[in-house]
């Protein structure tokens, strides 16, 4: 019945086909090894295929399964990573032929890829590769990192048929539990034989599979499992998956994401189910949102265990999923279920499957046996062909609240990690660290009124096959798992945030505003009363000690950028303004009034760009509106001089574009028309820069234009002015027609004549409306590049919105 309702309402969700969520833009992007941001990587040379991971207990260690090698690195301290020992674990000549002559690659496929790597016990782990589409185990000596070998010297193996993947790239999850291996995986060559196994028990313990005579999994991807104890004999490990779903036939190879679970002391029948889980029972579970499809694919799921003190039952899955639907459009949803939730599922009724027709339905005879509970294997044959028969859960698991906790309608989301931080002022929020598909690591918080994406980190640069991510929070780092190496990313770096304002914008519970240092500090580094303000952002409140609310600029405002600057008359001027966040708005200000058309174009990227004349005189700020906070970032006093000032060899000059780090490279020291001098309450900063879209063609033309020797004076004057004047009416042109490629870009604002009003946008560009974060006031990424194909469309996104650093 519940099935029915499902079904119809997915056929509906079909139809509906509607609303997109508002889009979800990280606030602060770290692009390229931005150092803002800087990220330890390990990929030494000779190092291939990096993906499994593995961390000691106290965080010091990190065990890394690669290709036909096992690493055991030293991550004890935040920022560096170093190896301490290598196992090479090569297949043999002989192996390697045997898979290319089945026809598998030799360079890609035909080598040990590790893919599973368990703690066994206190002193062992337990490591297995693919070795060449033959796929073998083997055990390792913590203490010393080395294989154990038998008696006659040679390393131990193991078949590793069921525990490890024979295809590199196949999926599978693999745990160990009080020295025994529960693994998802696939057993046969082909890939086409899914199992849910456990191996390597003591004496006594038979290993255990899936009776899949009733066809038990349909064509599984194996995301995760977790192993939750018990009250006695009732310790369980949990399965999710997701796979085919028969059920729905109208619909051609209609996914459903699952979780299943056994029974840690599940042994098999005596006759029937002999050596078969008699307590593997699943259930769907599932991530909708409201007039949306569905988001069927499970891609990762991160077990957040209960705060100390809770009960077990509060334990929550985080899951990743995508939907099959979505086509090219990158989005993906992450949902949250209770294991609460999850046992009361299994707990209820389930459908019974007719033999003959392999079709669901409502159980009509008695109920012989409660299928999942632990303790079956002793039962008798009819209560145990029962539950053979009895294995999916009548009712469905719903995420908390019914709904996805965050839904991404740009994001193609592959793994996630999950933790909970406690703020300044003692409240619990969680936060998520999830893996773009593109290669980008997002860091967002949950707040009460939505996600909030606080920053986003690149790490790859292609997408990656197979890849994983390991949270430490011991030592406040993430370690993501790839082709391209290991990185190691500090969950957060309050002291990037360089203002009361900035720092409490961000959101970012692990970082709060000292008021007495004065800068924006680590919580749980921190002794003394941090402001911070996750949940609203509210920096009038938060910051009234450090601005007074009602501070005036430019009193005592701490400011990126403080310039004088002399201008040559008939010069063009590009006033720039550093961008801090991508949910503000930028604006400009004339001697405290708005600038007007008369004086300025303000161009898309938030740079003013004009024509230098005597009214041109004053003092120019550039504002960020954020969250209804109006926080100047940079000021240039403008005083002219007379006439052209002739310099053929100089180009322009953009100012304020990351001065900082433009000046710490030495870069771009030629001599400008403008000249300029930096005020003493100049801060040098560096900074990712939103606004480094790259220049249309031409727009850097016109400041070419006064390359004229001073004896043709007056006529040159006249000349310059007026090629001035048609080549900034050309630059407009260009810029026009560069915004009509570029559609729903950044805002302008200010300038009324500026670009007309953008179709798409919905709003006129010059009227933005200050809305809440996740609204449309962001700033809208864009393609302008048009590199590459769909699978690197977002790092092109990334790249063109500016976020390079600025050394073009
Ligand atoms: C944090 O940000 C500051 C300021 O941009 C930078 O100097 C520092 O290197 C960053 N630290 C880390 C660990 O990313
Ligand atoms: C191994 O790494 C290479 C790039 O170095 C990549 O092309 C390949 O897909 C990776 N294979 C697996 C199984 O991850
Ligand atoms: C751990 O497992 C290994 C391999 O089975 C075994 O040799 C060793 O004795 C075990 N260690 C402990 C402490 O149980
Ligand atoms: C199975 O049941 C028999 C009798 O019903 C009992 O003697 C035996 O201890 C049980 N075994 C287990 C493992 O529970």
């Amino acid at each position: 019945m519940t099935l029915r309702r499902l079904a119809s309402g997915i056929v509906l969700h079909v139809l509906l086909q509607t609303v997109t969520w508002a889009k979800l833009t990280p606030r602060t992007s770290f692009i390229n090894g931005n150092p803002g941001r800087v990220l330890a990587m390990f990929n030494p040379t000779g190092t291939w295929n990096t993906t499994t991971l593995l961390l000691s207990d106290d965080g010091n260690k990190l065990y890394v399964g690669a290709r036909d090698t096992v690493l055991s690195l030293d991550v004890s301290q935040r920022g560096v990573i170093n190896m301490r020992k290598q196992l090479k674990w090569k297949t043999t000549d002989e192996k390697a032929k045997e898979c290319s002559m089945k026809g598998k690659d030799k360079e890609t496929e035909c080598m040990n890829f590790v893919r599973v790597l368990q703690f066994l016990n206190s002193t062992h782990l337990y490591a297995c590769g693919t070795y060449a589409f033959n796929p073998l185990c083997t055990y390792i000596e913590a203490q010393t990192f080395s294989f154990v070998n038998a008696s006659n010297g040679e390393q131990i193996t193991e078949d590793g048929k069921g525990r490890c993947p024979y295809d590199p790239y196949q999926k599978l999850t693999a745990i160990t539990v009080g020295g025994e291996l529960y693994t998802g995986t696939v057993s046969d060559f082909q890939g086409n034989k899914p199992v849910i196994s456990r191996y390597l028990g003591e004496e006594g313990r038979v290993d255990m599979k899936v009776d899949d005579s009733l066809g038990w999994l349909q064509e599984p991807m194996f995301v995760s499992s977790s192993f939750i104890p018990g009250d006695r004999g009732n310790d369980k490990v949990y399965f999710f998956f997701s796979e085919l779903d028969k059920e729905y036939d109208f619909i051609k190879k209609f996914t459903v994401s699952r979780v299943a679970q056994v029974c840690t002391n599940d042994i098999g029948g005596v006759r029937i189910l002999q050596k078969r889980w008699t307590t593997l029972v699943k259930a769907q579970i599932l991530c909708l949102a409201q007039n949306e499809l569905p988001y069927n694919v499970l891609q990762d799921i991160f077990t957040l265990l209960p705060p100390e003190g809770a009960s077990r039952d509060d334990t929550v899955f985080y899951g990743v999923f995508s939907s099959q639907w979505s086509g090219n459009s990158a989005s993906s949803a992450v949902c949250a279920f209770q294991l609460r939730d999850i046992k009361k599922v299994f707990d209820g009724e389930y459908k019974q499957l007719n033999r003959d027709t392999q079709r669901w339905r409502a159980r009509d005879g008695v109920l012989l046996a409660r299928p999942g509970q632990c303790g079956l294997h002793n039962d008798t044959d009819q209560a145990l062909t029962f539950v053979k028969e009895n294995f999916l859960a009548d009712t469905n698991v719903h995420p908390m609240g019914g709904l996805p906790s965050l839904i991404s309608s740009d994001q193609r989301y592959r793994k996630i990690a999950v933790q909970r931080k406690m703020s300044a002022d003692g409240k619990q929020y969680t936060i998520l660290f999830l893996l773009t598909e593109t290669g980008f690591l997002h860091k967002a918080v949950l707040l009460s009124g939505g996600p909030h994406i606080i920053e986003e980190i690149q790490l790859f640069k292609e997408p990656q096959a197979v890849e994983n991510i390991v949270l430490s929070v011991k030592k406040g780092v993430v370690f993501v798992g790839s082709s391209e190496g290991v990185f190691q990313v500090p969950v957060s770096n309050c002291s990037f945030y360089w203002s009361c304002a900035d720092c409490i914008l961000a959101r970012d519970p692990f970082c709060g505003w000292d008021p007495v240092k004065k800068v924006c500090a680590d919580v749980s580094l921190t002794e003394s009363k941090l402001a911070q303000d996750v949940e609203k952002g509210n920096v009038e409140v938060m910051c009234s000690s450090s601005i007074g609310p009602r501070a005036r600029f430019p009193s005592q405002q701490q400011l990126l950028l403080d310039k004088q600057m002399t201008v040559s008359l008939n010069s063009v001027l590009k006033l720039s303004c550093p961008s801090i966040s991508h949910l503000a708005t930028l604006q400009w200000e004339r001697d405290g009034k708005p600038v007007s058309s008369e004086d300025c174009v303000q161009l898309q990227d938030g740079k003013l760009h004009f024509l230098a004349t005597n009214q041109s005189q004053g003092e120019y700020v550039c504002l960020a509106i954020e969250n209804g906070f109006r926080q100047p970032l940079a000021r240039y006093v403008l005083s002219a001089i007379e006439g052209p000032v002739p310099d053929p060899s100089t180009e322009d000059k953009e100012e304020g574009q990351r001065v900082g780090e433009d000046k710490e490279e030495g870069q771009r020291e030629e001599k400008p028309i403008i000249k300029q001098t930096s005020s003493p309450s100049f801060k040098e900063r560096s900074f990712p820069s939103v606004n480094k879209t790259p220049n249309p063609p031409g727009t850097e033309v016109p400041e070419k234009s006064s390359t004229n020797g001073p004896s043709y004076y007056k006529e040159l004057v006249a000349v310059s002015i007026f090629l001035a004047l048609a080549l900034t009416l050309l630059l407009v042109g260009t810029l026009y027609g560069w915004r009509q490629r570029n559609r729903g870009k950044a805002r302008v604002q200010g300038c009324q004549k500026s670009p007309k009003k953008n179709p798409e946008a919905g709003s006129t560009p010059e009227h933005v409306p200050l809305t809440q974060d996740h609204g449309p006031v962001s700033v809208v990424v864009q393609n302008s590049q048009g590199t590459g194909g769909k699978e690197h469309e977002n790092n092109a996104q990334h790249a063109s919105n500016g976020h390079l650093p600025s050394a073009t």
